[in-house]
């Protein structure tokens, strides 16, 4: 049954016609955007922040921060001049072209500049996601061998420095107690550096951010993105937030992950946008607040966050003023129809569906205000962007057939390369020149692609990507645990929430006191979203004859379903 379309709305949007630019556009069209058209070489920080200073927007605000203690704005060319200062901070330290620097701290006016100011100096940027715990960043940092971080003395205990050789420089954002003594201030370095800051002009294919995801096996994969990607970071954030001079945006991810860099940092930076972050949790008044108290135009969120919105109910939404929203999207999970129709109703706006992946660097699939939208769908390839449903071969499917989600090789914001591990990379490209995404999905008629689920075993929780793997190693560490295995267990609010089966140790009991201790063994020593919200206990868990855990039996039980074929299994 195929779901009504929801007609466009009429306006002014940046794209004009889909199927008219997808058949002209080529990439080529974007490059002189950038300096090194004229020069040969870039800077991501200098095009998305320094380059505005020299035009009208100097004075523009770039970013507008709030929380519940702070409420500030920068303009670009504040934003210019603290960035060269940490720069030069970094500099000072010897960090150089090419040095990892991690970013580990909430979000804050203070993660935005030294973010910038990392890139300026030519460094990889590595963002962390707040919530981790140690194990989780210990592994980061030494797969990365990062030599500088900037974090936060609260989040201090959680990065082992006297197991990790490589890291050299600890800089701290707020006040310091005596423990913290032979780490860098940030505020003694920052009132005394200079604003002025020679930019280290770097090649397109030089690395600019390295984001850690997780996949189904092994630990998690560091993905490497080089400058380059701002062709298509650039591009999507005209065509497809379609941002203009007046719009004031809110990107509501972390720059812990993919979005809150590529749809939160660079894309709407590089054109001159107004930039909204609201620090703090997640809760429905305060994101309403946020869109009214700013007069955010445009906001891109994720369907987990929706959801919330839409369990709060709709005497929440009546006691804002959202009238200045013209344009809603979301990523990272299925957005189910019934929030599209949430929203038609209590936003009296499309909500807009666009799928990518951390390894994608931009935006890929998406539904544009200039197209029809079929709630459900995830909408069509952006323009220079070529998608298909392939088979395990790479032999692409017809309509209406359900297959690999695949990418055509090359497109400008793919990653370059798994930290590493070459080979963990060339194992996406091995299907005649297609990037097979591990979703599977369909297209139909109308070459609409409409997702599917996962292949391999990557939980989705709450918009959070989760490998089991992690999570099954951190499990049987624990001294009551002989196996465990992890699967994703389908959940109307969080699309997945986490769930292990494990089987105990001799001697041990299933008492709720030890599931709990479990529980709290994951989350102080991983991050709090990668805990298993349900734990099942089982004299054994289904293995292979190699000793594999067949998590698609832990499935199938949890399912209900029939558990396939068990010719592999060991008894
Ligand atoms: O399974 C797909 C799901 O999120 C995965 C990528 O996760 P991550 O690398 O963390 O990046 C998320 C945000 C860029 C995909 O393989 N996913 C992402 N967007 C959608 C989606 N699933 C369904 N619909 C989407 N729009």
């Amino acid at each position: 049954m195929q779901p009504i379309a929801l007609p466009i709305v009429e306006g002014k949007y940046n794209l004009k016609n889909y199927e008219e630019a997808y058949k002209t556009f080529d990439w080529s069209e974007v490059e002189k955007e950038f300096t090194w058209y004229e020069t040969g070489k870039v800077n991501m920080a200098y095009e998305a922040i320094d380059k505005h200073c020299e035009t009208h927007r100097k004075n523009k605000v770039a970013l507008y921060y709030s929380d519940a203690n702070r409420d500030e704005q920068y303009t670009f060319l504040d934003l210019k001049r603290l960035s060269n200062k940490f720069a030069n901070i970094l500099k000072e330290l010897g960090i150089v072209k090419g040095d990892r620097v991690f970013i580990f701290m909430p979000r804050s006016p203070e993660l935005y500049t030294a973010a910038l100011g990392t890139i300026k100096t030519g460094a990889i940027l590595g963002p962390l996601f707040e919530a981790f715990m140690r194990e989780a960043v210990k592994d980061r940092l030494a797969d990365s061998e990062a030599v500088a971080i900037v974090t936060t003395p609260e989040l201090l205990a959680r990065i082992p420095i006297s197991e990790l050789p490589t890291l050299k420089h600890i800089i701290l954002v707020g006040d310091a107690d005596e423990n913290d003594q032979g780490h860098i201030s940030y505020q003694d370095e920052m009132s005394r550096a200079s604003d002025q800051f020679e930019i280290e002009w770097v090649d397109r294919e030089d690395g600019l951010v390295l984001h850690y995801t997780s996949g189904s096996t092994g630990k998690p994969k560091g993905v490497l993105h080089v400058h380059n990607a701002m062709i298509q970071q650039y591009q999507t954030a005209k065509w497809v937030l379609d941002l203009q001079e007046e719009d004031v945006y809110w990107c509501t991810a972390d720059p812990g992950w993919v979005t809150g860099t590529a749809a939160g940092m660079f894309g709407p930076w590089l054109n001159g946008a107004s930039n909204v972050v609201r620090g703090g949790r997640f809760s429905p008044d305060d994101w309403y607040q946020t869109i009214e108290k700013f007069n955010v135009t445009i906001w891109y969120s994720a369907p987990t966050a929706f959801r919330m919105l839409m369990g709060a109910g709709d005497e929440s939404v009546k006691k804002y003023n959202l009238s200045t929203l013209r344009h809603v999207l979301s990523v990272g999970e299925p957005l189910n129809p019934e929030v599209v129709h949430w929203g038609l109703r209590v936003f009296e706006k499309r909500i807009h569906d666009t799928w990518w992946m951390t390894e994608t660097g931009a935006q890929t699939i998406c539904n544009y205000p200039c197209m029809e939208i079929k709630p459900g769908s995830m909408g069509k390839p952006v323009p220079g962007i070529i998608a298909a449903i392939v088979d395990d071969e790479g032999n692409e499917l017809p309509p209406n057939r359900m297959g690999n989600l695949a990418i055509k090789q090359g497109w400008p914001s793919m990653m370059r390369q798994i930290w590493n591990s070459p080979e963990k990379y060339d194992e996406y490209f091995q299907t005649k020149g297609w990037y097979v995404s591990g979703d599977s999905a369909f297209m139909d008629e109308d070459g609409y692609f409409w997702f599917q689920g996962r292949i391999d075993d990557v939980i989705m929780t709450a918009g959070e990507r989760v490998g089991p793997f992690e999570i099954e190693s951190k499990l049987i560490e624990h001294p009551a645990i002989a196996e465990a295995g992890v699967i994703g267990k389908p959940d109307a609010a969080r699309g997945e929430i986490i769930k292990a089966f494990i089987a105990l140790r001799n001697g041990y009991d299933a008492t709720d006191d030890l599931l709990e201790e479990i529980r709290n063994f994951v989350k102080t020593g991983l991050a709090a979203h990668a805990a298993p919200r349900e734990i099942e206990v089982k004299e054994k868990l289904p293995k292979t004859r190699s000793g594999k855990i067949m998590r698609r039996v832990l499935k199938a039980w949890e399912l209900g379903l029939a558990t396939g074929d068990l010719s592999t299994l060991e008894d």
